[in-house]
């Protein structure tokens, strides 16, 4: 058994009853021939070209894949494109320039549209800031920034001079900043002064701010002017006003850079099983075509439509599916700032029904959230408009899925349960909305082209029905190039446990467990690593455990995660204190600030249990995962070889509030 997380592990995992996809929604579907698995697999890796057409080159590529140097692979090799042009100037060239490119609805009912003309004239005013405050290509610029439409723009400004970005979620703390920021030698910061939250006001500079003492590097800063009165702030050196940037450079253009197809288009820095963040590499010819094929296949993406992807653009999901994917296409993305339930939990099926939205894709957890809250409130609002529905970022059971096909979707749209990560770049398993049958609870099969296998511990791929590792056993264009630490780590992390490089066998490990049914339909189980999925976030316990025992007075910690229902997984910490520390209370508010301080409030544990000590093997390693099955009230077989077993029967007593 491989599932860590208490996701299924031997308790069966229930498929709810299969769907065919809605009649009206396969008229019209941009992907409807059902030979396309074949055609892809007798194509391969050819069949990719499909994607790669999707885009405009500067110079076309020579080759689809090369893969001499496995599994460090190139895909689309000798073209050249930039990914700004393609999400932006190529769709004025097409005579869409009035065409609206970004619907952002803020706080407060706070609303603004860029058509691609706007987006276009911002992008170019902030590009030729950027290069005038000294980025060159391939410079890593960081931008820390929340919900607002600077956001997309310092992004693609960043591609039109060939600078990557790394995205760091705004509610990641000064720490976590700075550790990035190290990580990637960036010397340029675009950040913005604070943003509000439900009705509050966050201070994003001071955190900025903090992170850049920590830095050895000299950092250049723009400061987007976001709250106005409501923070005043004054600049410092080195610090300069977005705003007055694009005044500045008012009217400028810039030549977008033609990039190779595999030069860096970003990094974005992710949990691994370390404490140390991993900085995942993703380039511009791969990454753009796999995204824009997915928003075309998987979530029939479409010019004309009004496209949701309620995501932070703070994370993957966001790069690709708020901003790339979708402007390559495009189409019109709506962004929003707020959260779905504020100023009342019908905020979600307000701006879809004002906006007429075709395309809505979100996270499982508020999918249960939306449940617990009841129908009444999609049922106030007219989202006829609705045509297709997405999941991503944890497994999906059915019961929620088969709400939300019935209270959001009416019965009417596809749902399709998109599983992906980080490193995957884009979608890598699916249904095909206008094609495949659904079945509520699996995600799908592995898309066209890609060749998903669910192995045991030896490689072997297990039956099916069986739990087993998820690994897939060919490249694809979208996926992680290499680590911005290192080869190597890109190596240990993903490649040396299943590939037999003797047979020329690169198989990348995911990190998750699945099973696969009889007709090749994934069900994702969850991590089998040091990783956690805390309302589709994810999270190193390695992580947390270090901000834990940074704390004066505590001896040692452990963390797991403990299923819930609201977030899929919680945070449990267990904690040992030294002796004399035996105000609870106080080491607990230390621990919690230790982690805010470290990660960002996303971290904070939903319980910290004190006890005398922490179960051992007689070697003295901690038993993290007797430690997860007590929190999961798992059965815990025998702990006898333990060097304390008496602990875990106390353990168990207090989690379970005896
Ligand atoms: O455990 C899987 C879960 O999210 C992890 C990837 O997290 P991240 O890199 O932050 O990217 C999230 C958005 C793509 C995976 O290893 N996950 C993502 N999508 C699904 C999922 N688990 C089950 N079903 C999914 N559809």
């Amino acid at each position: 058994m491989v599932d860590r997380n208490g996701w299924g592990g031997d308790r069966p995992v229930l498929t709810g009853s299969r769907r065919s996809p809605p009649p009206s929604f396969v008229e019209q579907a941009n992907v409807t021939d059902s030979g396309i698995y074949d055609e892809f697999e007798a194509n391969w890796p050819n069949c990719w070209e499909r994607a790669a057409d999707l885009l405009s080159w500067n110079q076309p590529y020579e080759t689809v894949l090369e893969d001499e140097d496995a599994p460090f692979y190139r895909w689309f090799a000798g073209g050249r494109l930039n990914a700004a042009e393609n999400c932006v100037d190529r769709h004025l060239e097409a005579g869409r320039k009035t065409h609206t490119a970004i619907r952002w609805e803020g706080k407060h009912g706070d609303r603004k549209t860029y058509t691609y003309r706007d987006l276009y004239v911002a992008i170019n005013e902030f590009a030729a800031a950027l290069r005038n405050l000294g980025v060159e290509e391939d410079d890593v610029v960081t931008i820390y920034l929340p919900m607002i439409p600077e956001l997309p723009i310092a992004m693609l400004a960043c591609a039109r001079i060939g600078a990557p970005h790394s995205v760091v979620f705004a509610g990641l703390s000064a720490d976590a900043l700075a550790t990035r920021m190290d990580a990637a030698d960036s010397e340029f910061l675009v950040t913005c002064d604070g943003y509000y939250r439900r009705g509050d006001a966050f201070n994003q500079k001071s955190k900025a701010d903090n992170a850049r003492l920590k830095l050895a590097q000299d950092v250049r800063t723009v400061v987007v002017d976001r709250l106005g009165e409501d923070l005043p702030h004054v600049l410092g050196d080195d610090e300069f006003d977005y705003h007055d940037l694009r005044d500045r450079f008012a009217g400028e253009t810039v030549d977008p850079v033609p990039r190779d197809a595999e030069d860096m288009l970003f990094l974005m820095y992710t949990s691994g099983t370390t404490g140390e963040p991993k900085g995942v590499v993703h380039t511009t010819g791969g990454y753009l075509s796999h995204v824009a094929w997915t928003s075309h296949a998987v979530l029939d993406v479409k010019p004309e439509d009004t496209y949701w992807c309620a995501a932070d653009i703070g994370w993957i999901t966001g790069h690709s599916y708020i901003v790339y994917g979708p402007l390559a296409l495009g189409t019109t993305t709506v962004m929003y700032e707020g959260t779905p339930d504020y100023p009342d939990r019908d905020r979600l099926w307000e701006i879809v029904d004002r906006n007429a939205v075709d395309i809505f894709y979100t996270a499982p957890t508020a999918i249960r959230a939306f449940m617990k809250w009841g129908e009444d409130y999609p049922e106030r609002h007219d989202l006829s408009s609705l045509r297709l529905l997405g999941s991503v970022g944890e497994p999906i059971s059915p019961r929620p899925w088969n709400w939300y096909y019935e209270h959001v979707g009416n019965g009417e749209c596809p749902v399709v349960d998109t599983w992906w990560q980080t490193e995957t770049g884009a979608v890598t398993i699916s249904t095909l909305p206008g094609i495949d049958e659904m079945k509520p609870g699996a995600a799908g099969p592995g898309l066209p082209g890609i060749d998903v296998r669910v192995v045991d511990e030896s490689g072997a791929e297990v039956e099916p029905g069986e739990s087993g590792y998820l690994t897939i056993a060919r490249p694809w264009p979208g996926m992680v190039r290499t680590l911005y630490d290192g080869d190597d780590r890109f190596r240990t992390e993903y490649w040396n446990q299943f590939s037999d490089p003797d047979r020329g066998e690169w198989w990348y490990a995911s990190g998750d467990a699945a099973r696969v049914d009889e007709d090749g339909y994934i069900t994702v189980l969850g991590r089998v690593d040091d990783v956690i999925n805390v309302s589709g976030r994810r999270l190193s316990t390695m992580e947390i455990e270090s901000a834990i025992t940074g704390v004066e007075g505590v001896a040692e910690a452990a963390v797991v995660g403990r299923s819930s229902e609201a977030n899929g997984t919680d945070v449990q910490a267990y904690v040992s204190t030294e002796r004399g520390y035996d105000d609870q209370g106080e080491v607990r508010g230390a621990i919690i600030d230790s982690i805010e301080a470290a990660i960002g409030p996303i971290a904070r544990p939903a319980d910290v249990l004190f006890t005398p000590e922490l179960p051992k093997t007689r070697s003295g390693k901690i038993m993290r995962r007797l430690l997860e099955d007590v929190a999961n009230d798992e059965d815990l077989g025998d702990t006898s070889a333990l060097r304390n077993p008496e602990i875990v029967g106390e353990i168990q007593a207090e989690i379970r509030g005896e």
